[in-house]
């Protein structure tokens, strides 16, 4: 007999005393989110808009300079070069363009090795998922991307506890609490693992990596304690030609791991674990999320070249100074918005981060009255971020002009202008 969907369960949803079936628990679920106003939803941007949303910090994706490097790289290729990686970087899918990709993006971090993962969430899953050893402790800010949540749920250490946001006290208290408890850390028996952001995605926040540093340092004295430290938004961006945040602060020797992500400002995608060459080796033996699934082919291999050969060469510091004098512009012009005092409306602004917050009561609202003039930035709700801590992203992004931020500017302002009566209702 053939089979009718959704035959599993209830084929009848609301017959009184027939159990539920699968889809109907999946449709409460979603229903229970768009109460909440928190279901999501695939959206395409408008051609024409103007970008204040995506991670294309230095808009290499659209840059002439990008595009002809890349396919310069591409119509080198001899004929018949694959294209397709044909499996798993442990069977058919390695390269020396790969391995030669590797030290290239290595040597640039200045980092001993690199490993070449799809993405970054599958390197944090990797990593965490399989070098913290049994019984071992991690210490995680507690804004920590989801991935690391997804590899620490696979890990195999003994616990997992969270710290204040980019808090030395916190971390201190922390790890002090739990050096007390566990004999086995104060004799270095067992690892601590400190994972960070070095440049928060929501937020747009520096962690105070020296300041970390210092209390694991002293903490620590054995040298158990190491951190692993996820670069995605500050590579190309901060740092010495873009390096990364840790080797603008000069401590690159003392971080056990490092992630740099090519998804956001190097357009491209994929990312790299930046370690030692024994800890490479391992995350070639037991990351999972690196051993079963196909690698990326050259077309991606040959984009990250292209983004590292414009990086190592200084082409993009130019950019990197054109959103600096950008952040600058608008830190400026947000801060003369005329803000009602009824009005719940503040600006969260790291300096130098091209990561803006619009905190307020009604980041949808606010979100969907710039994007109706044509300005893309997006409603951050809750659970991305924490609850209360609603806000509308806004990113800069090199290929953004000074006139395009008046009119985010002159935009919000007509927002705050109209929006007291319609907040008043809610109140
Ligand atoms: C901090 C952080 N880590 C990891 C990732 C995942 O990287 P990818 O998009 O390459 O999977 C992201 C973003 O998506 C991120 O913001």
């Amino acid at each position: 007999m053939a089979s009718t969907p959704h035959a599993a369960g209830s084929t009848a949803p609301g017959t009184p005393g027939t159990p539920k079936g699968l889809v109907d628990a999946l449709t409460e679920a979603l229903e229970r989110r768009e109460t909440k106003s928190a279901r999501r939803r695939l959206t395409i941007l408008p051609q024409n808009a103007i970008d204040f949303s995506s991670n294309d910090f230095l808009s290499l994706s659209t840059s002439p300079a990008y595009r002809n490097r890349y396919l310069a790289h591409v119509n080198n290729t001899p004929e018949f070069f694959p294209f397709a990686s044909g499996g798993s970087r442990l069977l058919d899918g390695n390269s020396a363009y790969a391995e030669e990709l590797e030290r290239f993006v290595a040597d640039f971090h200045n980092a001993p090795t690199a490993l070449l993962f799809n993405s970054g969430f599958d390197a944090n899953v990797g990593v965490l998922s399989s070098i913290p050893q049994p019984g071992d402790l991690i210490l995680y800010d507690e804004l920590i991307h989801a991935s690391v949540h997804e590899g620490m749920r696979l890990s195999r250490a003994g616990s997992r506890v969270m710290f204040d946001h980019s808090c030395p006290t916190s971390l201190r208290a922390a790890l002090g609490e739990q050096i007390n408890n566990d004999p086995k850390i104060q004799s270095g028996a067992r690892n601590v693992f400190i994972v960070i952001e070095s440049i928060y995605s929501m937020d747009g926040d520096i962690a105070p990596i020296k300041d970390f540093v210092k209390i694991v340092d002293e903490l620590l004295p054995l040298g158990n304690g190491h951190f692993i430290v996820d670069e995605a938004h500050a590579t190309g961006v901060f740092g010495p030609r873009g390096a990364g945040v840790v080797q603008e602060f000069g401590v690159q020797d003392r971080m056990f791991i490092r992630l740099a992500t090519f998804g956001k400002a190097l357009a491209s995608h994929g990312a790299m674990v930046l370690c030692g060459p024994e800890t490479r080796d391992y995350l070639i033996n037991y990351a999972r999320s690196l051993i079963y699934t196909t690698a990326l082919g050259f077309p991606f291999l040959a984009s990250i070249r292209t983004s590292y050969e414009l990086l190592s060469s200084g082409e993009t510091e130019s950019l990197q100074r054109r959103v600096q004098s950008l952040i600058g512009h608008l830190h400026t012009r947000l801060a003369s918005l005329q803000i009602r005092q009824e009005v719940m409306f503040e600006v969260d602004h790291f300096p130098n981060s091209p990561i803006f917050s619009l905190r307020t009561s009604q980041p949808r609202e606010l979100a969907s009255f710039c994007q109706k003039a044509g300005l893309i930035v997006r409603a951050i709700m809750p659970p991305t971020i924490p609850d209360g801590k609603e806000r509308v992203r806004v990113c800069l992004h090199a290929g953004n002009t000074e006139e395009e931020v008046d009119t985010l500017v002159r935009t919000i302002q007509s927002w705050l202008d109209l929006v007291p009566a319609k907040r008043d209702a809610n109140l």
